[in-house]
């Protein structure tokens, strides 16, 4: 497996970063997750896009011009073998000596790019639905940055796993829903899709603006509002987004059934115009 870290290419055994990495230390950095179809980033623009943006939230200067991440990217695609990949980059505030404050004058970012295949949710989790449980989302309130230090989404994945599920469903406030651990989360009622809004609760997912678009597009009906715990609670169904894992019915919340437990049919339109839009779109785009 071919890495990019700081200007160089290099088998990933050789990839080193010295302990004093603030992403070392503090967490002190931003990444991307990139999906690539037929060796095509996919998104790259808005995956870009977002990047600034959580740059710019940790007030880190962008180290790179679109035009150089495009071309370090798909170099990296082109060193890695297979068709689909999934792209993980990341950026550090760099090497320093432990001082929470920015390092003065700033040092060199540290900036690391690996990719991985990309295996999309199997036939059988695409049937059954996968099973979430609900946590408080005890959070900071910048969600919309994709900031590397994960410990308080590490923490809340985990009480998924260790009740034998898929994901947690965060709720803010004992009031809303935000999103999963390491996804965007979707609930429906009477045939209409219920969307969280992109604020600086939830991270704004790539594959959740396709979602929406998709469902505008075919005309689907959608609300993108705050959706309570209570229509969580009562959703005939709730789906869950990501670049890794497309779009999959969540089945079981807390141990009950989801509507009547089975993935439902808006799961089954959108699954479909997602792999169409795959297909016809993004591994052609
Ligand atoms: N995570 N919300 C959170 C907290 C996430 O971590 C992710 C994705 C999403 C979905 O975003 P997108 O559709 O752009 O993948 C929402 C990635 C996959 C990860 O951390 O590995």
């Amino acid at each position: 497996m071919t890495v990019y870290l700081n200007g160089q290419f290099m088998p990933m055994a050789e990839a080193r970063i010295p302990v004093l990495d603030r992403g070392f230390i503090f967490g002190d950095g931003v990444y991307e997750v990139i999906p690539v179809y037929s060796r095509r980033a996919f998104r790259l623009a808005e995956h870009l896009e977002r990047l600034q943006h959580s740059l710019d939230g940790i007030r880190l200067q962008n180290p790179y011009s679109d035009a150089e991440w495009s071309k370090l990217i798909n170099e990296l695609i082109a060193r890695n073998a297979g068709e689909d990949q999934y792209l993980y980059l990341h950026i550090t505030r760099g090497v320093a000596r432990r001082d929470h404050a920015f390092p003065n004058p700033p040092v060199a970012p540290t900036v690391f790019m690996m990719s991985s295949p990309l295996s999309t949710p199997s036939a059988e989790l695409l049937h059954s639905g996968v099973s979430a449980v609900s946590a408080q989302d005890n959070r900071w309130l910048r969600c919309d940055i994709k900031a590397t230090s994960l410990l308080p989404n590490v923490l809340l994945r985990q009480m998924a796993v260790d009740a034998g599920c898929v994901e947690t469903i965060l709720i803010r406030d004992d009031c809303f829903m935000t999103e999963g651990a390491a996804s965007n989360i979707f609930a429906v009622k009477n045939g209409i899709l219920l969307a969280p809004p992109k604020d600086n609760l939830m991270l704004p997912g790539i594959t959740y603006d396709v979602v929406l678009e998709l469902a505008a597009a075919n005309g689907i009906r959608h609300e993108v509002r705050r959706v309570t715990k209570q229509e969580v609670f009562n959703a005939d169904e709730l789906l869950l987004t990501s670049s890794t894992r497309e779009v999959l019915a969540i089945t079981q919340l807390d141990g009950k059934p989801v509507g009547d437990g089975k993935p439902g049919a808006m799961f089954a339109r959108l699954h479909q115009l997602y792999q169409h839009f795959k297909r016809d779109v993004m591994r052609k785009a």
